[in-house]
């Protein structure tokens, strides 16, 4: 688990896009990953990102995302 600067604990284990550990879902808004090496395009299409927090940042107001859904 890493923890954010807003306190909170979030799955990770490589931090460099390797792992998948951090592979989240958008449920609601939406997030930009800065580097993408191992997602397919069907799975960013379906909402899936990457939540390394150097990797990935919102650029909507209001993000709701899930580590629950794969
Ligand atoms: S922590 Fe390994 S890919 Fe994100």
């Amino acid at each position: 688990m890493s923890v954010s600067r807003q306190g909170l604990r979030l799955p990770y284990a490589c931090k460099g896009g390797v792992c998948y550990t951090c592979r989240a879902k958008v449920l609601e808004g939406e997030v930009k990953m800065n580097k993408n090496y191992i997602l397919e395009q069907h799975e960013i299409d379906e909402g899936l990102f990457r939540a390394d927090l150097s990797q990935c940042h919102p650029v909507s107001e209001r993000v709701v995302v899930s580590f629950d859904e794969h």
